[in-house]
């Protein structure tokens, strides 16, 4: 089922900690517009408990997700009536906001007749660079949020084979964590960063964990430990130590992250050839230092470094609604009885391509 007009689709993203609904279009050429994207997040609720609490997260999503819809479709201007699909992440995520979101994504869908898109929360932060720029696939993403930390070779809409993924913490988690032992706020990231800036890099020798190996994968809880070690034996540390331990802890973060990047592209190459772009997304790539290690990285790959605006690189509506929007012209919508999913794995249904689907620029 090609469709040769635009087609409006309802974004909806209760995953995590950020309600969220937006309104995309889609044309036949395949470039996208963002008519609305309304995100709450909902770090208040969460910041007392130094992360993100499933019951409380659920209870929100509850309370807010009706209101948050109705914005978005105010705010683009339109009627349900008027969509071509309803579109909600159906996981992987906490099973609470997650059942809040895909049910009522499935209530709109049933009222109003429209295609139901029952979309994988990792593939829309896939092909959100899509939405704004004019990419083919195949390309190398590197997703690194407070849930997820992966390298994937992203070959077609559906068509995803996952390089590398972290065997304990994630990044963003691990800063999360670094944060909260040093009595930094919640979420961590930026503050640690903001508090490195003003440490020395090299007063510890952190662990850079998995550097050199020639798989994919990240590993952040020794590292995460180490820091916990020597903060525990300057117990209490003074701001200098504070920001050195930042520092130190974020130095060691770069050259490993940059050291498996580095092992995923030459993955991807051996496997599928060039990539078309390194793309980072998640809440992790809105740190500075990180970003230039990446353009680095991408420059010396002989590759171009995209990442999307900031406000689609964190959890939000306009990816759902995008990805949905993405399936809805092959023809891969979903019925009723489309489940909610705490685990997903982006390629458990890839099995090894013989080519690349749409591979042309499309706009
Ligand atoms: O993608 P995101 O907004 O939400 C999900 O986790 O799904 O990512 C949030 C994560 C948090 O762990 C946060 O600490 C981290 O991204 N983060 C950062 C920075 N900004 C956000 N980590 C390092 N440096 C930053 N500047
Ligand atoms: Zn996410």
């Amino acid at each position: 089922m090609a469709r040769d007009h635009s087609t409006l689709v309802l974004g909806i993203e209760t995953t995590c900690d950020e309600t969220a609904a937006a309104v995309v279009e889609r044309q036949p050429d395949g470039s996208g517009r963002i008519l609305s994207n309304v995100v709450r997040s909902q770090i208040d609720e969460h910041a007392p408990f130094g992360g993100v609490v499933p019951e409380i997260a659920a209870r929100a999503h509850a309370d807010l997700l009706d209101g948050i819809v109705a914005q978005a479709m105010r705010d683009a201007g339109l009627g349900f009536s008027q969509l071509s699909g309803v579109a909600a992440a159906a996981g992987p995520g906490l099973i609470g906001g997650v059942i809040v979101g895909l049910t009522t994504a499935k209530a709109i869908a049933m009222v109003h007749g429209t295609p139901l898109i029952a979309v994988n929360h990792l593939e829309a932060h896939a092909l959100t660079p899509r939405l704004t720029v004019a990419l083919a696939f195949p390309y190398c993403l590197f997703l690194a949020s407070g849930g997820h930390t992966q390298i994937v070779a992203v070959l077609g809409v559906g068509h995803y084979v996952r390089l590398g993924t972290t065997l304990d913490d994630a990044l963003g988690e691990a800063f999360d964590k670094v944060a909260k032992m040093l009595d930094l706020p919640y979420p961590g990231g930026p503050h640690v960063e903001r508090v490195a800036m003003g440490g020395d890099p090299a007063r510890f020798a952190f662990p850079r964990p998995m550097l050199g190996r020639p798989d994919a994968n990240f590993s952040f809880s020794g590292l995460k430990t180490a820091v916990r070690n020597e903060a525990n034996r300057l117990a209490p540390p003074d701001p200098r130590d504070i920001a050195d331990l930042c520092a130190s802890f974020q130095a060691a973060v770069l050259e490993t992250t940059a050291d498996r990047i580095r092992a995923g592209l030459k993955l991807f190459r051996d496997q599928f050839g060039p990539t078309r772009a390194l793309v980072a997304a998640g809440g992790v790539a809105a740190n500075l230092a990180i970003r230039n290690a990446l353009q680095d990285i991408a420059a010396r790959a002989q590759t171009t470094l995209i990442i999307p605006p900031p406000q689609l690189c964190t959890d939000n509506g306009a990816m759902i609604a995008w990805a949905g929007a993405e399936r809805l012209a092959l023809g891969m919508v979903d019925t009723m009885d489309a489940a909610p999913r705490a685990r997903w794995k982006l390629d458990e249904n890839t099995q090894t391509p013989t080519k690349f689907i749409n591979t042309r620029a499309q706009h």
